[in-house]
C-alpha cells in the first residue's frame, strides 16, 4: 500500500463556484458515476491499480435516492456539472452518511466540507441523536475531513466474508433441526407485514434508542434487492437478517451480502446467530452465489469472534466515526452486524 497522504485535486488552479442541491431523478446514473470515478481514484492512488469494477459491482445510489430522497445532495458547477455527491441515510433515531465523493480533479476545494454539511443539516432536521460513517482509517485526510464536523474515530469495522462450500452447507443443514423456524420476509402476506415491522422495530429499538430498520426492509422488498430474514420461535421473533443478492443492490457480484442482522438481545444465544448465518449461507449457496460478506463492527465482540469461528476472514477493515451523546452504545455481546458503509 502506497503511503495514505492524499492531496488529489489541489493543484488544478480552479475555484469552482458550486452549488449543493438535492438529488433529482435525472440525475441519478450521473451521481452513480461520480461516486464510481472518485472511489476509483482514490483505490487507483492507494493501492497502485484501478479496481475493474469500484465496489465489485455493488451499487448505492438508486435504491437509497428511492428510501431517502431528502438525504442525497450533489454538488454542481455554474454549468450544471455535477462534481460530488453524498448520501445520508436515516435509521430512526441515527443518521449514516455515506458515500461522499468528489471528482478527483475538483477535491481540496471545500466541495466534501459543503456535501458533508449538507448531511448534517439533514440530520438536524431529523432529529437524529447519533451521527456515525465508516471511512479509511489509515487516510489523514478522511479522519481530518469527518473530525472537523465532530466525528470521533471509534473502533474498526472488518468486513468479512465466507467462501461456500456446498458439502460444509448440505452437511450443517441436516445435522441440526433447530427448535426455531426461518421465514422470508417477502412471504408474508402483506396484512401481516406490518405487525412483523413492530417486532422488528422492538429488536433494534432494544439495541439503541430509536434504531429502525424499516426503511431498510421496505426497500429490499419492494425492490427484491434481497429478502429480511425472520428467526421465529412460534409466534415470537427473535431475530432477523437483511440481505442483499446481486443486481442493482450493495451486493457485489457472486456474494450474497448481510446489511443488517441483529438478535433480540434476551435470545442472544450464538446458536440463533449461527442458525441465521446458516440460512444464510444455504441461500446464497442455493442461488449459485459463491460467498456470503459479513460486515461486523468489532465493538460487537461477540459477533464478531462468532463470524471468524465459522470460517469468515476479514477482507478489509474500515474505522467507524461518531457524532452525538451516546456514542459508545454498542454491547459486546449483542449479537449485532450493522454496515454503516
Ligand atoms: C473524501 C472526499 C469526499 C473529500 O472531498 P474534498 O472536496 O477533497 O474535501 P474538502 O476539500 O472539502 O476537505 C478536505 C480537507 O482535508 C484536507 N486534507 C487534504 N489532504 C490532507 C492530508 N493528506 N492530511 C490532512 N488533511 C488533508 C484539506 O486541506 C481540507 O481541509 P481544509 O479545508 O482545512 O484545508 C474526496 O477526497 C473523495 O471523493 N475521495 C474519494 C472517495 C472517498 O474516499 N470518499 C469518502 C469515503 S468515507
Amino acid at each position: 500500500m502506497r503511503a495514505s497522504v492524499d492531496r488529489a485535486g489541489l493543484d488544478s488552479g480552479r475555484t469552482p463556484v458550486i452549488k449543493i442541491r438535492r438529488v433529482r431523478k435525472g440525475d441519478l446514473s450521473k451521481v452513480r458515476d461520480v461516486i464510481e470515478q472518485a472511489f476509483g481514484d482514490f483505490y487507483e492512488r492507494q493501492l497502485g491499480t484501478r479496481p475493474r469494477q469500484v465496489f465489485g459491482g455493488a451499487q448505492y445510489v438508486h435504491h437509497r435516492w428511492l428510501m431517502e430522497p431528502w438525504g442525497c445532495f450533489v454538488a454542481e458547477e455554474g454549468d450544471g456539472k455535477i462534481v460530488g455527491a453524498a448520501v445520508a441515510v436515516i435509521w430512526g433515531t441515527l443518521g449514516l452518511v455515506g458515500p461522499v465523493a468528489v471528482l478527483t480533479i475538483y477535491q481540496n476545494q471545500d466541495i466534501g466540507q459543503q456535501l458533508v454539511k449538507a448531511a448534517q443539516g439533514f440530520f438536524d432536521e431529523n432529529k437524529v441523536t447519533l451521527q456515525g460513517l465508516a471511512t479509511y482509517p489509515s487516510s489523514p485526510k478522511h479522519l481530518l475531513l469527518f473530525q472537523k464536523f465532530g466525528y470521533k474515530p471509534k473502533a474498526l469495522l472488518a468486513i468479512t466474508s465466507k467462501p461456500l462450500d456446498r458439502r460444509e452447507i448440505v452437511q450443517a443443514t441436516q445435522a441440526g433441526k433447530p427448535a426455531v423456524s426461518i421465514r422470508r420476509f417477502s412471504t408474508l402476506e402483506e396484512a401481516k407485514k406490518k405487525g412483523t415491522m413492530q417486532k422488528l422495530r422492538r429488536i433494534t429499538n432494544a439495541i439503541y434508542r430509536g434504531l429502525d430498520l424499516a426503511k431498510e426492509v421496505e426497500i429490499v422488498d419492494g425492490l427484491a434487492l434481497g429478502d429480511t430474514l425472520l428467526l421465529e420461535r412460534g409466534r415470537e421473533l427473535i431475530g432477523f437478517a437483511i440481505y442483499h443478492v446481486p443486481g442493482v443492490s450493495e451486493a457485489p457480484q457472486g456474494s450474497l451480502y448481510v446489511k443488517f442482522l441483529a438478535m433480540d438481545f434476551r435470545h442472544r444465544k450464538p446458536e440463533h446467530f449461527h442458525g441465521l448465518l446458516a440460512s444464510l449461507e444455504e441461500l446464497a449457496s442455493g442461488a449459485g452465489l459463491q460467498r456470503v460478506i459479513a460486515p461486523v463492527y468489532t465493538a460487537y465482540w461477540t459477533a464478531y469472534q462468532a463470524l471468524l469461528e465459522r470460517g469468515y476472514s476479514i477482507d478489509f477493515t474500515m474505522v467507524r466515526m461518531k457524532r452525538g451523546k451516546l456514542e459508545e452504545y454498542e454491547r459486546p455481546a449483542d449479537l449485532v452486524l450493522d454496515d454503516w458503509r
